[in-house]
């Protein structure tokens, strides 16, 4: 007799400043953790849809989308849709998601609709629905602001990994999303974790991005992953070929630090099980 599937681990990649690498991370992570095995799904939570055209999921394609799913007209497996990656499925994105707060901000269960929905998957597979999985990861591809779309990513998560650039300002505006998880944390959901910080766009040639990378360590301690993005023109030119970093060239050195994070991420998610079970 087969195991019944369980629920899939749930990480949102979460900070509201825009262009600090989150899509870049949801995209390869998801496809890095795909090919090392895991059966990943992508919940494309921003307005502006990047991680599905990342993807390939033009917008005509997209009859349906995770705003249908969040105002109650459909159901999660309804919407999601493969990619090119074995194993690696996105519910995509459209533009609606700029009215969800109209739509459902006066709703008690407002902050629990995405919760809700990925709790469903594994019964909804049980139940032999096949596009509800099994997988093993869900990744939310939060927009840039810390509204109802990113308290449902994180009242559904089980933690939050965090992208920060290598830049001057890398830390500020990081303890507004630290005290944002806190407060999900005392409410919508008491298991809510960092799983760590990612430093993205790092240039080894610039003293500024070796200045960032000491003090974030410095400042944040051991929950910032060992492995640093670097700044990889392949990572940035990847989306507009419709392909995630690690299928255009696996052999970049933006592909070969994203197969890093994906490691680092499992070997962190034993831990943390190992944690929970001690
Ligand atoms: N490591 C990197 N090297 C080069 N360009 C990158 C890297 N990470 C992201 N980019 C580019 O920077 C821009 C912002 O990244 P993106 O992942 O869309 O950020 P966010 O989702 O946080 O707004 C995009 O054009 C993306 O292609
Ligand atoms: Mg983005």
């Amino acid at each position: 007799m087969s195991a019944l599937p369980k629920s899939p681990r749930f990480l949102s990649v979460a900070n509201q400043k825009g262009g600090v690498g989150k899509t870049t991370t949801a995209i390869n992570l998801g496809t890095a953790l795909a090919a090392i095995g895991e059966d990943v799904l992508i919940v494309d939570l921003d307005p502006q849809g990047n991680a599905s055209t990342g993807l390939n999921i033009d917008r005509k394609s997209r009859e349906r989308s995770i705003y249908d799913v969040l105002v109650g007209e459909a159901s999660l497996p309804e919407v999601i849709v493969p990619t090119a990656v074995p194993r690696l499925s996105i519910a995509p994105s459209t533009l609606d998601l700029l009215g969800l707060d109209l739509e459902i901000g006066s709703e008690a269960d407002r902050a629990q609709r995405l919760r809700t929905a990925v709790f469903g998957l594994a019964d909804a597979y049980a139940a032999g629905d096949d596009r509800a999985g099994p997988f093993s990861y869900v990744l939310a591809d939060c927009p840039p602001s810390l509204t109802l779309l990113t308290i449902n990513a994180l009242a559904a998560s089980h933690a939050v990994v965090v992208p920060l650039q290598c830049e001057f300002f890398a830390l500020e505006g990081l303890s507004q999303l630290l005290r944002t998880v806190e407060q999900v944390k005392h409410g919508l959901n008491p298991e809510l974790a960092i799983h760590g910080v990612v430093l993205t766009m790092f240039d080894a040639r610039n003293n500024l991005s070796n200045q960032v990378v000491e003090d974030v360590r410095e400042t944040m301690g051991d929950v910032v992953y060992d492995t640093v993005i670097p700044r990889n023109v392949r990572l940035s030119e990847a989306p507009s070929y419709g392909k995630p970093a690690l299928l255009y060239d696996l052999k970049c050195p933006g592909s070969q630090a994203y197969l890093r994070l994906a490691s680092e991420v499992i070997q962190r998610e034993r831990q943390m099980r190992a944690g929970v079970a001690a």
